[in-house]
Order: structure tokens, then C-alpha cells, then sequence
């Protein structure tokens, strides 16, 4: 597979060469305590760490034990009280082009009156507070004011639905919720605040909630619950950052799963910061005039490391933008380059893919000459979406960094290093581990694969970034993360080493979908569909998809009571509106049997391969062959209709 690829090298001014990085690396693995003392430096610390690393509670490590820092001091204070006071932490865009250029001091004063709010509504270090809004910039003023008083926040995608909310919240307990009114997307107004208040219903630890107007539509404001952003954030008000202990948490993150509650992923504040700004600087190498433009959503991981964290820990200027990148026209991404000038631009495989299918003529007709450096984040890219990106959007001149990394992992794992040194680039590979990661390929024999096999990526050696633990969620951490081989950590990917020691990523190993990159559980959807209350028995998995990668295929089976024409159509509206449109599946077919084992479990894997006209495998432990017929049955009936359908 590799052979065929030919190598791209990068010979820039830019790049120190491949010699550097090795010795860079090896270091890090041979001598990690010095390797990490003077990564460490790259934040400022109220009092040094007695040790680097403790393990005595293996799998959970512990970082900088007892070190004491504040992240928010070291994204905000430091550089709004020096040099960089005036320079733009964020310009914000939208689709509608509004703007917005928030300096260092403005954020400054912001997170200062947020956090001072908070303060007066009795939020206290170690309480949760839960963040619901678009992509303005309250987003990264309230997770930085929670940083500031040591509130441990919890963001939720302003994708989700009321479920998915309530589900959150409920797990981690949070005191606030912090929303707005309203947030923008493909010209639609989308009413953040009325689906909190329907999410409420179903919460009880939720006192107080602020909401910021944006949109300026028309919502309900609960008294004595509810408060306006603007109405209760005075300028003025200066809040001591607390002295946090590198090992509290900073996070709850929840990602999807094995199971079909989504996992609340906690990240610590020492380990964390010094991992996302290391990694930032290692993979990208971005200047001090730099545009950065991290084109995700801070709903994210991906969001909440190299759009809050890492570039304003090192000081730099971020593109913040709330819309759709083909939206009010497919060149709006390029128009935002232009006229921003940004000079590195990270995206992902779908976002390209996309984008691509509008055709060449978009980025062409647009001055991309600012781009320096491309990235991408998610899922794998395919070799023709990096050829066009390489080749139309960076003109054949600008490194693909192709960062493979996991929410679990707090920032980039396995990516090229461009401020360390790259070696040829190779179309679809995430190239060489950064420092301190170090990567296996375990085979079906729990032994190491050779060259060009794939197995199951582990990761041997703990690294700052790992998360501190799940919430609530003690035994998983254990049995999900490092239950396989010893001390292992286990990525849940598919991958291959080639001769050259580079990576491949092969996509999920376990019950997680890679949807337009989003990290969703078959069991998750399964779990919605039955929730809908007319469907008796659910089956989902991935089938692959040009432009988002897999798209979600459910097979359902109706209560026989609910049956009706209109089941399909509900079923649709009640994900949509309970969970959000991610989870809900673009196809649904109905059918009369599932197969299953003989306990009870619906064979995915079965019905997949079935439906994919793939051999099914083994199906001795089927309950019945009648309903793997069932399914072929149904295929029939359902391909037919299309052809039906298309012909008319
Ligand atoms: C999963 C983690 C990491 C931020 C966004 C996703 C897949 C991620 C790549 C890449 C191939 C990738 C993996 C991983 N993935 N980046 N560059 N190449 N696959 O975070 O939602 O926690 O998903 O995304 O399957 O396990 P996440």
C-alpha cells in the first residue's frame, strides 16, 4: 500500500530536517523526567513540581505532582499585562460578516467580569458549571473564568438536543449552565436557549443560568433563575486566579463509546496545558504574527485544545468562526483566508471533502497566497483529499499536518513535526509519534505486528495529555483504556507501521462511528432510536461515505402496535429534536427480525456485512438463519425501491 505512495519532502527554510526530530524524540523516551521538566517551562507556575511522573496509582498518573498554576493566568493575564496587550487573542467572524477583534486586555477584562459573576453566584473551585453556546467569543471567555476560579466546566456542543443536554448535565452535577439566546448556522437561527429550557425539566442541579443575547430573539427568562451575560458582567472587577494544583481537574468532556452513555472525559490543568501547548508548537510551529485558524467547533476536544488552550497559551491570534464554511456561498472558507490572511489553516478530511465537490473554481478565485501550513484532524484522509488540498488550497508549497489524536488524549499523538523536523510527507499517513508518545501495532496474538500488518495501536508510555480519569467513571477508565495488555494504553484504532516507521490510521476498532469526523456510538444511536418508544429492537453501524466518511444505517424493528406509515418520519423528528441532528441515521430500514445471538445481542456486524453484500462471517451463534434471510429479504425490497424511485 505504501509503496505506491510517493513522498512529498519539505526542504523548506521552515523545516530543521528529519536529524533533529529524531534526537528530539529519542530523548523524550529515553530521559522522559528531563524531557518533561523543561517542557514544562513553556508555562509560567506558582510553585514548582516536587517530582515529574507519579505512577503509584498506575493506570492513573499523575503529573507535576504538586505543582500549583492557573491555566486561564497563562492563556490571558501574562500576555494582556505584557507585550502582547494589544494584540488580537480573536477575530471573530460569522456567516452573516459580523466581526469582531477581541485584543488580550479585552480578554482579559471579559473572563475578569465572568469569573467575578460567577463568584457572586456562589460557584466555588470544584463545582461544575456546564457551557452551551454557539461560537462567539463568551465560548472561550467562559471556559476561561471557569478555569480562573477553578470551576471544572463541561461544554456541550450547541448541536445537541435536549436529551443529550440533560444527560451531561446530569452526570457531572452542574451548578450554572451558561447559553445564549439563539446561534447561527446556514442562515437558520438556532434557539439554544428554548432547548435548555426543555432540557431543564429533566435536571435538578442546575440553580442559576446565564444566557447571552446574540440573536436577539424572543426567549422566556425565568425569574430568579435566569440572568442576562451583559446585565451581570461589570468592567472593573479583578479576580485573583486560583492557585490550582496541577492535577485538579480543568474539564469534563463527554465522547461516545463502547457503551451507550457517552464517557465524561476529565483533563487535569498541569499536564494538559504543557501537553497542548508543546504539541501546538511541535506539529505547527506557528509564529508570533501568525492568523491561526483552528476550523472546529469548541463543542470539540479539538475546540478546547488548539482554539482555547494552546494558542492563547502561547500568545497567538486565532480566527474564531461561527457559520457554515459553505454558507451564504461554497467559497466562504477561502473568502475568510483571504481577506483574514491566515496563515495556517486546520480542518478536516470531511470539511475538505466537501468543499472539493464545489469544485476548483472556489479556492481559485480566491488569494490563499497567506497559507503557510494546512492541517487535518479526525479521521483518515483519503490520498486524493490531501492532493487537492496540498495542491489547491496550499499551492504544492504548504506541509499537510496530519494530526492523529483522540479527546482521551488531550492533544496531537501521532502527527508530522514541523517545528522539530519532518521527513517526506506521505499522502493519508499521520508520519512519526510525537515525543513522548510511543506507539505499538498489537496483532490478534497479543504480540507486536510486523511491517505493513494491521493490529490495534497501543500507546506504552504514559504522556501529559492523557486524561485524568472519567467521570464517575472509575471502572471503565481501567477496563476500556488499559484492561488489554498491562499498562498499555489502548487507542481503539486500527493501524499500520510502514518500512519507514511511518503510521497509518485504519479507522475504529470497537462500536465507534467516525461520522463528518464526529466520534458517535452505534449503542448511542441504538439507544435513541429506542427511546422514540415505538421501536421494539434497533441495530446500527457505519457504512463508508464520500463525503463524511461513514454515514449511520439502522435497521429497526417497529413495536407492533406502532406501525404505520408515518413511523420512520417520527422516528427522524425524535432524534433530532431529543438528541440532535448528528445521531440521526440517513437510513432507516424497517424490518420484521433482527438477527441475534443466542442471548439476546443484535449482530451489527451481521446485518452490516449483509447489507454491504459482504460474506457475513460466522452466523453459529445466530439465533436463527430465517432472519439473516429476513434482512437479505428486506435489502431486496428496500434496493428495488430505490431503483423505483430514481426511475421516475
Ligand atoms: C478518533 C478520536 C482528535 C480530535 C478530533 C477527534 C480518529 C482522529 C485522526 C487522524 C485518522 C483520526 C481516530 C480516533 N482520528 N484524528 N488524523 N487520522 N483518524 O477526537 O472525537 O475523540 O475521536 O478520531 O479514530 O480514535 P475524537
Amino acid at each position: 500500500m505504501t509503496d505506491k505512495m510517493n513522498p512529498l519532502p519539505f526542504n523548506t527554510s521552515m523545516n530543521p530536517g528529519i536529524g533533529r526530530y529524531h534526537s528530539v524524540y529519542n530523548e523524550s523516551i529515553e530521559n522522559p523526567e528531563k524531557f518533561y521538566d523543561s517542557a514544562a517551562w513553556i508555562l509560567d507556575w506558582y510553585s514548582r513540581w516536587d517530582s515529574i511522573l507519579d505512577k503509584r496509582d498506575e493506570p492513573y498518573y499523575r503529573w507535576y505532582i504538586n505543582g500549583k498554576l492557573n491555566l486561564c493566568y497563562n492563556a490571558v493575564d501574562r500576555h494582556a499585562n505584557g507585550g502582547r496587550r494589544n494584540k488580537a487573542a480573536y477575530i471573530w467572524v460569522n456567516e452573516n460578516g459580523a466581526e469582531k477583534i477581541v485584543t488580550y486586555r479585552g480578554l482579559y477584562k471579559r473572563v475578569n467580569a465572568l469569573a467575578r459573576a460567577m463568584l457572586e453566584m456562589g460557584i466555588r473551585k470544584g463545582d461544575r458549571i456546564a457551557i452551551y453556546l454557539p461560537m462567539i467569543i463568551e465560548e472561550p471567555v467562559a471556559m476561561l473564568a471557569a478555569a480562573r476560579i477553578g470551576a471544572v466546566f463541561t461544554v456541550i456542543f450547541s448541536g445537541f438536543g435536549k436529551e443529550a443536554i440533560a444527560e451531561r448535565v446530569n452526570d457531572c452535577g452542574a451548578k450554572l449552565l451558561i447559553t445564549a439566546d439563539g446561534g447561527y448556522r446556514r442562515g437558520k437561527v438556532i434557539p439554544l436557549k428554548e432547548t435548555v429550557d426543555m432540557a431543564l425539566e429533566t435536571i435538578s442541579t442546575v440553580e442559576s443560568v446565564i444566557v447571552v443575547k446574540h440573536t436577539g430573539q424572543n426567549i422566556n427568562m425565568v425569574e430568579g433563575r435566569d440572568y442576562w451575560y451583559h446585565e451581570i458582567t461589570n468592567d472593573g472587577h479583578e479576580v485573583e486566579p486560583e492557585r490550582m494544583d496541577s492535577n485538579d481537574p480543568l474539564f469534563i468532556l463527554y465522547t461516545s463509546g463502547t457503551t451507550g452513555k457517552p464517557k465524561g472525559i476529565i483533563h487535569g490543568n498541569g499536564g494538559y496545558g504543557v501537553w497542548v501547548a508543546n504539541t501546538l508548537r511541535w506539529a505547527f510551529n506557528p509564529l508570533e504574527t501568525d492568523r491561526w485558524w483552528c476550523a472546529a467547533d469548541i463543542g470539540w476536544i479539538t475546540g478546547h485544545s488548539y482554539i482555547v488552550f494552546a494558542p492563547l497559551i502561547l500568545g497567538l491570534t486565532s480566527v474564531l468562526y461561527e457559520g457554515s464554511f459553505d454558507y451564504p456561498s461554497p467559497d466562504q472558507m477561502w473568502k475568510i483566508i483571504s481577506y483574514y490572511e491566515v496563515d495556517i489553516l486546520y480542518t478536516s478530511p470531511t470539511a475538505i471533502r466537501a468543499l472539493m465537490k464545489y469544485g476548483d473554481e472556489h479556492p481559485i478565485a480566491h488569494n490563499l497566497s497567506s497559507l503557510r501550513v494546512l492541517g487535518t484532524v479526525g479521521e483518515p484522509i483519503n490520498p486524493a483529499a490531501w492532493q487537492w488540498y496540498y495542491e489547491k488550497i496550499g499551492n504544492s508549497r504548504c506541509p499537510i499536518i496530519d494530526t492523529y489524536w483522540q479527546t482521551e488524549t488531550g492533544g496531537f499523538a501521532i502527527s508530522p513535526a514541523l517545528g522539530i523536523g519532518i521527513g517526506p510527507l506521505k499522502p493519508g499517513s499521520a508520519t512519526l509519534p510525537l515525543p513522548g508518545i510511543d506507539p505499538v501495532i498489537i496483532g490478534q496474538d497479543g504480540k507486536e505486528v510486523g511491517e505493513g500488518e494491521k493490529g490495534l495501536l497501543f500507546f506504552r508510555k504514559p504522556w501529559p495529555g492523557l486524561m485524568i480519569g472519567i467521570n464517575k467513571g472509575d471502572e471503565k477508565y481501567r477496563s476500556l483504556y488499559f484492561g488489554k495488555i498491562g499498562s498499555y494504553y489502548f487507542t481503539g484504532d486500527y493501524a499500520i507501521k510502514d518500512k519507514d516507521g511511518y503510521f497509518w490510521l485504519l479507522g475504529r476498532a470497537d462500536e465507534v462511528l467516525k461520522v463528518s469526523g464526529h466520534r458517535i456510538g452505534t449503542i448511542e444511536v441504538e439507544d435513541a432510536i429506542l427511546s422514540s418508544g415505538i421501536v421494539a429492537e434497533a441495530g446500527v453501524f457505519g457504512k463508508p461515505h464520500p463525503v463524511k466518511g461513514e454515514s449511520i444505517v439502522s435497521f429497526i424493528v417497529l413495536k407492533q402496535e406502532s406501525a404505520s406509515d408515518s413511523a420512520v418520519d417520527s422516528i427522524r423528528k425524535f432524534i433530532r429534536d431529543s438528541y440532535g441532528p448528528l445521531f440521526v441515521p440517513d437510513e432507516i430500514h424497517q424490518v420484521n427480525l433482527l438477527p441475534k445471538t443466542r442471548s439476546g445481542k443484535i449482530m451489527r456486524r451481521i446485518i452490516k456485512a449483509v447489507y454491504l453484500g459482504q460474506i457475513p462471517g460466522d452466523v453459529t451463534t445466530l439465533e436463527t438463519e430465517a432472519s439473516v434471510d429476513e434482512i437479505r429479504d428486506a435489502i431486496d425490497r428496500f434496493r428495488k425501491e430505490i431503483i423505483r424511485t430514481a426511475g421516475s
